[in-house]
């Protein structure tokens, strides 16, 4: 079966106390506000991937709550998580077939992005611009840097992420480096203590 949930360490952390970390706090603005697509670049160990098991519990209720209101009949469907490594461990008719899942969902996260094979790096811009058209909910982290994401994923990704407002320069308002040190090995309370003092 291919797995298309979050790594269990972040879910279960997802339910608990999480610090107020630049990942934490950009992900409560973007799910205020109405916007469809977030990026979030930036280094390893910043916390990115947390923030999207975050977001990933929060649009699951929010898809359960969808489906269960009144007078609304069309499934609201799934929340997934796809770790875009995994793309290059699959053969052809799985990829199609979890790429289409991917396009669907309800909610998505897509998790260390530009992890993929070279080859597969245009149909997942396909599958994000396709989301994006829809205005489905979509949650991004990659360690690429900003220009090296542009090259890779191209204008037409790049524009439907300026949809969901843009900031001071005119640039996306939701595509963001997330900076800080690497939170790796840690404790919870000195992580607090860090982030807390920011
Ligand atoms: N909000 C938070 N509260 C408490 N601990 C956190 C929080 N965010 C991250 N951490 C801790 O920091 C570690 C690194 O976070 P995370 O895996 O999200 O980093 P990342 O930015 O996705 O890194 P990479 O780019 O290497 O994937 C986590 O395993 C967790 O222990
Ligand atoms: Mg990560």
């Amino acid at each position: 079966m291919i797995s298309l949930s979050p790594p269990t360490k972040l879910w279960e952390r997802a339910h608990g106390k999480l610090a107020p970390t630049h990942a934490m706090q950009v992900a409560r603005g973007w799910l205020a506000s109405e916007a469809w697509g977030l990026l979030m670049l930036g280094n390893v160990g910043r916390g990115k991937s947390q923030a999207a098991a975050w977001l990933y519990v929060w649009m699951r209720q929010e898809a359960l709550r969808e489906a269960q209101a009144p007078g609304v009949y069309r499934r609201a469907g799934d929340v997934l998580w796809l770790r875009a490594p995994l793309l290059a461990r699959l053969d052809y008719r799985e990829r199609a077939d979890v790429l289409s899942r991917c396009a669907r969902a309800y909610g998505l996260v897509v998790d260390e992005l530009g992890g993929e094979a070279d080859q597969q790096g245009e149909a997942l811009s396909d599958m994000l611009e396709e989301r994006g058209d829809a205005e489905r909910r979509t949650v991004i982290t990659t360690n690429l840097e900003r220009a090296m994401f542009g090259d890779r994923y191209g204008d037409r990704l790049a524009d439907r992420l300026r949809a969901g407002g843009r900031d001071e320069h005119g640039g996306a308002r939701w595509v963001v480096e997330i900076g800080g040190e690497s939170l790796r090995g840690l404790s919870s309370e000195e992580i607090e203590r860090l982030t807390a003092a920011e």
